[in-house]
C-alpha cells in the first residue's frame, strides 16, 4: 500500500509514523508514506494556500489550484484507489470501513485545515469523505494520522501475530473481552482462574461470555 498524505502543515504528522506499528510497516515494506506540504505546489509568491471565502463569513479557505497541481502530479506518476478527503461531516470511520480502505493499493489522502477547501476540489477530486468522529478538529491532520494508523495495521505481515487485529475490538461486531498479564495475584487481586487453567476451550467460551457482557453492558447499539 502507498499512502500519500497532503497537507499545510505536515510536520504536525509525521511523529505518529515514526515509532511503533506504523514505523514497523514502514521498515518492512509493507507501506510507504509520503508526506506533501501544500505549499510546495503554489505558485504563489507569498507561499499562499489560503483565501478568504467568498460570500463573507468567518475563516479561510483552502485554493483549489495548489490541491489540483499536487494531486494532477501524485496520479500522473501512479493511479490512485481513492483519494480521501478528511472532514467533519464526512462519514464516521468505523472498522468496517477501514477493514475496506485497507484493501487499497494507493491512495491520497487530503487534510482540510481552516474552514475546509473549495467546494470544487470535493467536487473534482474527492472520491472518499471521512470524519473520525462527530467534533471538530483544527485540521484534517490527527484525523488523518488516525485514519492511517487503522488501516496500516490491518495489511497482511504488519501485525507480528497474524491474528491479533483478527481478535481486536469491533473486528466481530463486538468489544474485545478483558485481558491480564503476570503476576496471577496483585495484592490479593486474582486474574480470573479460567485464565491460569490451561483449558483452551473454556478460556475461549470464557473470552466469547466476557465479550458479549462488556458489549451490552457499555455498547449496546453494536448488538443491534
Ligand atoms: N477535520 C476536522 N475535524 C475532523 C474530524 N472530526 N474528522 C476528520 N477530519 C476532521
Amino acid at each position: 500500500m502507498r499512502i500519500d498524505i497532503i497537507s499545510v502543515v505536515p510536520d504536525l504528522m509525521r511523529s505518529p509514523f515514526e515509532g511503533s506499528i506504523m514505523k514497523r510497516a514502514q521498515d518492512a515494506k509493507l507501506v510507504e508514506v509520503h508526506f506533501h506540504n501544500l505549499r510546495d505546489y503554489t505558485t504563489n509568491n507569498y507561499k499562499q494556500v489560503d483565501d478568504y471565502p467568498y460570500g463573507g463569513g468567518a475563516g479561510m479557505v483552502l485554493m483549489i489550484e495548489p490541491i489540483d497541481t499536487c494531486i494532477s502530479e501524485l496520479k500522473a506518476a501512479r493511479d490512485y484507489d481513492a483519494v480521501i478527503y478528511m472532514t467533519p461531516d464526512g462519514e464516521v470511520l468505523n472498522q468496517s470501513k477501514a477493514n475496506q480502505l485497507s484493501l487499497m493499493g494507493n491512495i491520497i489522502v487530503l487534510c482540510g485545515h481552516y474552514k475546509g477547501v473549495d467546494q470544487r476540489v470535493r467536487d473534482l477530486f474527492v472520491t472518499h469523505e471521512i470524519s473520525i468522529g462527530d467534533y471538530v478538529l483544527s485540521g484534517g491532520e490527527l484525523a488523518a494520522a488516525v485514519l492511517c494508523d487503522s488501516l496500516i495495521r490491518l495489511i497482511p505481515g504488519v501485525l507480528g501475530n497474524e491474528t491479533s487485529a483478527l481478535t481486536d475490538s469491533f473486528q466481530d461486531g463486538l468489544l474485545a473481552p478483558p485481558v491480564y498479564t503476570r503476576p496471577a495475584d496483585y495484592n490479593g487481586h486474582q486474574v480470573p482462574e479460567i485464565l491460569t487453567s490451561g483449558n483452551t476451550p473454556k478460556v475461549e467460551a470464557w473470552r466469547e461470555e466476557q465479550a458479549l457482557k462488556i458489549t451490552q453492558s457499555k455498547r449496546p447499539d453494536l448488538l443491534d
